[in-house]
């Protein structure tokens, strides 16, 4: 089945491509349509593998920017636990067919999917997504995976209304009351600690660091945390291109890729460039000091802002890793050196990133004073004694005692640094900080599905 490739762009739906799947490999070639090569203001949907050009391009798998609309490990698991009760016909077998399983109306990105010839993008839903009070079914349903104790409605629940989106953790897309779209991200039965209570403190604490970072709650529902994490792809109606770091830097499947490497990235196809390699500094510091050792190109993200130009997204999926768990995750290096991650290395990268050693020292002192109140955040968000005494080790350990005796002498002056200070400077903060812990207990009967 051949695919037409759609974006959607400045408030219209336009063909800019077609996709020829192999019929027996996951080989696949593109071609641009001859009207979007024509188009003013036409750009590249893939930055480095889908140069703007007439004539076919051929690669062995499916190209990035398709791939980062489609699902991953949680994705899978569903589409594939579907096929199996029968709530999904055909067995999904190369990229392409797991992209197009997911449902067109809440998929990450601007690209949009249908055969060609026309008929609906796909795959065709309802786009009525849950509201966030069904997010205690969603839990129940996540749960129920995990068990695999799930019923065909559990499948069709979470694959079909609650599109699994990409990423290894359960989670759902949702609507807000306000219609804004969400992804919800679920705890899982076996974690070891408040992975979700860990993601929004870190979140909470890089917005208070200076870092933009997508809209965040932590709300409860069926007793348990939920991420509630406002979706940065949408304005309004408009779908915003996306594309990962993985896929602007083009790396081969594998290929860790590291903070110099995105700058370089960043410099070849920014918006803001020299404001992106600053706000990639200050991202890359913060997720030292917090131990945010889930940092990979996946986790980065680009948004389209004018043709060709693709700027920083808001920050996501960050998460403080302590000591106990760190070895088995691996950090992305600030540059293919092989040399572990310093302080030190930071600022000697910092030219790197269009900054003076002065001006990393004071975002790197800004950075650590925002830090510094983790626990407070902790406590403001209502996490658990026993959550905050299992991220500890996340916030302090030898890199951020490097970090303070390198920036010592301005912290101490900084120190009457109220949190409303901070909180001046980034509006969102006050609020979140003030916000209590939303609850939502039971899901209602009667709202869809
Ligand atoms: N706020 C957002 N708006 C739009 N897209 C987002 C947002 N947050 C995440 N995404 C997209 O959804 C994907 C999955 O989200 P996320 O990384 O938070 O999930 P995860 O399961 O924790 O991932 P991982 O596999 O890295 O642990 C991201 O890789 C990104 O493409
Ligand atoms: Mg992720």
């Amino acid at each position: 089945m051949n695919i037409e490739v759609h974006i959607d762009w400045q408030q219209r739906t336009i063909l800019a491509g077609r996709l020829y799947p192999a019929d027996q490999s996951a080989a696949v070639t593109f071609e641009y349509d001859r009207e979007w090569l024509a188009r003013p203001g036409a750009f590249a949907i893939d930055p480095i593998a889908l140069p703007l050009r007439a004539g076919q391009y051929h690669a062995p798998a499916l190209f990035g920017a398709m791939q980062d609309c489609g699902p991953d490990r949680w994705g899978r698991v569903l589409i594939e636990r579907a096929v199996r009760k029968r709530v999904l016909e055909a067995k999904p077998y190369r990229d392409l067919d797991y992209v197009l399983a997911l449902e067109d109306f809440s998929r990450i990105g601007a690209l949009r999917f249908r055969r060609v010839g026309g008929g609906n993008f796909l795959a065709e839903g309802d786009g009525r997504l849950p509201p966030v009070l069904r997010l205690g079914a969603l839990v129940a349903a996540a749960d129920a995976i995990h068990h695999e104790t799930e019923t065909a409605q559990d499948l069709r629940f979470l694959l079909g209304v609650g599109s699994p989106l990409g990423g290894a953790r359960p989670k759902s897309a949702i609507v807000l009351p306000d219609l804004t779209l969400a992804i919800a991200k679920f705890p899982k039965p076996d974690d070891t600690r408040d992975i979700v209570g860990g993601e929004i403190l870190a979140l909470t604490l890089a917005r208070a660091a200076g870092i933009t970072t997508a809209g965040h709650q932590l709300v409860k529902a069926a007793d348990r945390h939920v991420a509630v994490i406002t979706r940065f792809d949408r304005a309004g109606a408009e779908r915003v291109p996306f594309v990962s770091a993985s896929t602007l830097l083009s790396l081969a499947p594998g290929v860790a890729g590291s903070y110099i490497q995105l700058a370089d990235g960043i410099r070849q196809h920014g918006h803001d460039v020299s404001g992106d390699l600053r706000e990639l500094w200050r991202r890359m510091v913060f997720s030292l000091l917090v131990s945010n050792h889930d940092d990979h190109m996946r986790n980065h993200g680009f948004l389209l802002r004018a043709p060709g130009k693709w700027a920083l997204s808001p920050a996501y999926d960050l998460n403080p890793v302590p000591a106990i768990d760190r070895v088995t995750l691996a950090q992305t290096a600030i540059e293919n050196s092989g040399a572990a991650p310093s302080i030190e290395g930071a600022l000697a990268a910092a030219p790197h990133f269009d900054l003076e050693r002065k001006a990393a020292k004071a975002i790197l002192r800004e950075v650590i004073q925002a830090i510094s109140g983790w626990r407070k955040a902790g406590e403001r968000l209502r996490l658990g004694r026993g959550t905050l005494a299992a991220y500890a080790t996340a916030f302090d350990h030898p890199l951020m005692a490097e970090a303070q005796a390198v920036g010592a002498h301005k912290i101490a002056a900084q120190a009457s640094l109220k949190a409303t200070d901070v909180a001046r400077k980034q509006p969102g903060l006050l609020a979140v900080a003030r916000a209590p812990t939303r609850t939502v207990s039971r899901p209602r009967r009667g709202i869809s599905p």
